[in-house]
């Protein structure tokens, strides 16, 4: 029992947090084989898990996230699959997709990212994937974003039941690229086009100046919350990039 308990704990501390790099592993896909991070240096990535093969609510997000794909390459942003599955059970279920699964005026969806196979759970317990509460023999729906430095930069968990919202995916990977190229934070439910918030005044002097609303295109609604425009064609200009 006790080692039970500290082998958790071990596992737990050795789980990747935000600011972390993303821990480095060789894998088998149904693109071949893959070393991760190193050969996604340069794009963003989004490392995701799914609990199992030939179930309803990973085959959605399977078809959602191959509809986007797209999308997501239009922002740099490259996509890979991870369950405990096989290979050949991953190949299996991606044919049948393709084939035979028409759903919500998706059809004929090949997904072409690639999918890991984690049978032996080596990279699925590596990001805390596997959490005992929920499974101890299914990953969770996690969801890594990370930078073209290989940084870790948000971290999504969902439970087995609940798929994945898949606008908000995007919506980090925008507003993290919006955050770096224009050093600005983005307020709740931010989207492209809505105003950001400017760095916090880091004097006194910069606090009274913002009052005193002495920079124009600055709104402040108090000293420390302060925002401004940034049109919606120049963010997407630069973030699609
Ligand atoms: C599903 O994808 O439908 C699913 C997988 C594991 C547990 C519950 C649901």
């Amino acid at each position: 029992m006790e080692e039970n308990v500290s082998k958790v704990c071990q596992e737990m501390v050795q789980m990747p947090r935000i600011g972390d790099p993303a821990p480095a592993f060789k894998a088998v896909t149904t693109q071949g084989e893959i070393s991760f991070p190193e050969q996604y240096r340069g794009s963003w990535v989004i490392l995701f898990s799914h609990p199992a093969d030939f179930t309803p609510v990973c085959t959605s997000e399977f078809m959602t996230f191959a509809t986007l794909e797209n999308e997501f390459a239009a922002l740099n942003c490259k996509l890979v699959g991870l369950s405990v599955d096989g290979l050949y059970s991953h190949i299996a279920w991606l044919r049948t997709i393709k084939e035979k699964i028409q759903y919500r005026g998706m059809s004929n969806v090949e997904v072409k990212f690639p999918l890991i196979e984690d049978i032996t759970m080596s990279v699925a317990k590596r990001y805390g994937m596997i959490q005992p509460g929920e499974s101890s023999t299914k990953a969770v729906r996690a969801v890594f974003v990370i930078d073209p430095k290989g940084i870790i930069r948000t971290i999504v968990y969902y439970p087995l039941s609940l798929g994945r919202n898949f606008d908000e995916l995007l919506r980090i990977v925008q507003a993290l690229k919006t955050a770096d190229e224009f050093a600005v934070a983005t307020p709740a439910d931010w989207r492209p086009g809505d105003d950001v918030i400017v760095p916090t005044a880091g004097s006194c002097g910069v606090a009274k100046e913002r009052m005193e609303n002495k920079e124009s295109d600055v709104t402040c609604y108090d000293w420390f919350f302060c925002t401004k425009k940034i049109d919606q064609a120049k963010v997407l200009e630069t973030i699609r990039k």
